[in-house]
């Protein structure tokens, strides 16, 4: 037998497979099995792509624009976004600083290839988007984990972030607002890490701004715009989120000009530029205003309202409203170490399972963003969807002691 142990690399048996997708299969398993599940799982909006971007990728094709675009990205769009960075985050990033990318994710990837050498250290704040460690420890990245508290709102301190700070450490890497505590720092928080950023040449910070339509009490700030940090800093961003475009696979990245081709670089090697006819739709949906984008997010503020107040209401959840993203990320740990029956729970990962298999609602273990005290739970979802969910957990907690 092929002991495929020995065959595959390490850096890809070092990273596990996503828990979000297990979760998300688990509950579709069980749901095909005629299981009426409620699943809180998948980070994606619950509308559908806005018409008027469907059709300009139908124009755009129907236009030839069906042949390999070029590396960085169609001119078109890169001066769009740069125009978009200008207007909408005050960030002056040249068309030839800006690379366009076959969504956020490989933005992320191409950042940290173009950066990172062997056991460099890469700074992540817990809780963390899962991605960002597979994909240091596969650059050759080291991660190193800044654990954050609820009490902090789940932002780190520029101490902490000080004190994480070594001779090694080439990057920070964060999403603001967050997935999946939906924290969003204000500009002096910002201001207050950047300064510590300023002590330390040799790092560079990755603000995922992925998520920066979807905030509901405070403004979204781009963290390139603070002194010192323009060349500093690599935005990724995209359009899954905000413009509901998650199967599209459209991002970019902006960053100082020698960054920026080197992840261009990095993409040449790997892929090829971004589908053709997706860029062209993008440069429609940019040059729109951004209504659609406003309406989706009142929504989901008002089920943030309602699964914030739902969870509030469930004794041993510990929860903080989200300031933006569509996601919550209570603290269930009091519930650990009780017992419904004969079945006991230990982790938050046995919870979600118990909750999964025995009361029909998915949700994802806090562990999978290095915080092993809380669950998240998408609310990309129905007002009912939530209801029931929120209701069958309480339910089910009510059970343990
Ligand atoms: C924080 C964060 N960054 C990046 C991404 C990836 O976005 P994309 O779909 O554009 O690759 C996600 C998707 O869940 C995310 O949550």
């Amino acid at each position: 037998m092929t002991d495929f142990d020995q065959i595959l690399s390490k850096s890809t048996r070092g990273v596990e497979d996503s828990i979000i997708i297990k979760m998300a299969q688990r509950a579709r398993d069980l749901k095909s099995k005629g299981r009426d599940v409620v699943s809180l799982t998948i980070g994606e909006p619950d509308f559908d792509t806005p018409q008027f971007i469907k059709q300009a990728a139908t124009d755009a094709m129907d236009a030839g624009f069906t042949h390999y675009s070029p590396m960085p990205g169609m001119p078109q769009l890169r001066e769009a976004l740069s125009a978009k960075l200008k207007a909408e985050n005050g960030l002056t990033y040249s068309t030839d600083e800006i690379v366009i990318t076959n969504g956020a994710k490989q933005a992320i990837t191409n950042a940290a290839f173009a950066l990172l050498d062997p056991n460099d250290e890469v700074i992540m704040p817990t809780p963390f988007w899962v991605a960002y460690e597979g994909i240091s420890v596969m650059a050759g990245g080291k991660p190193v984990i800044l654990k954050t508290t609820s009490k902090d709102g789940f932002k780190m301190t520029p101490a902490a972030l000080e004190a994480a700070v070594t001779d090694r450490t080439k990057l920070l890497i964060f999403s603001n607002p967050c997935n999946p505590s939906g924290a969003v720092y204000t500009r002096d928080e910002l201001e207050a890490l950047a300064a510590i950023v300023r002590k330390h040449p040799r790092m560079m910070v990755m603000s995922d701004e992925i998520y920066e339509y979807i905030v509901f009490d405070k403004p979204h700030v781009s963290f390139g715009t603070l002194e010192g940090m323009r060349e500093r800093t690599i935005t990724i961003n995209g359009f899954s989120k905000g413009f509901a475009m998650t199967g599209w696979r459209l991002g970019f990245l902006a960053a100082a000009f020698p960054v920026a081709k080197a992840c261009a670089k990095v993409q040449g090697t790997f892929t090829a530029g971004a589908n053709a006819f997706v860029q062209m739709a993008g440069v429609i949906a940019l040059g729109e205003s951004r209504e659609e984008c406003r309406k989706m997010t009142a929504s989901y503020h008002s089920r943030r309202d309602l699964i914030s107040r739902l969870l509030a209401d469930i004794p041993g959840v510990s929860v903080r409203p989200p300031n933006g993203t569509f996601y919550i990320f209570p603290d269930v740990s009091a519930h650990l170490g009780k017992t419904a029956g004969n079945h006991r729970v230990e982790t938050v990962e046995d919870l979600c399972m118990w909750l999964l298999d025995e009361h029909d609602v998915a949700t994802v273990p806090g562990g999978a963003f290095g915080d092993p005290d809380c669950l998240r739970m998408s609310f990309a979802c129905s007002e009912e969807d939530i209801e029931k969910g929120i209701g069958r957990m309480k339910e089910a907690l009510g059970l343990l002691s």
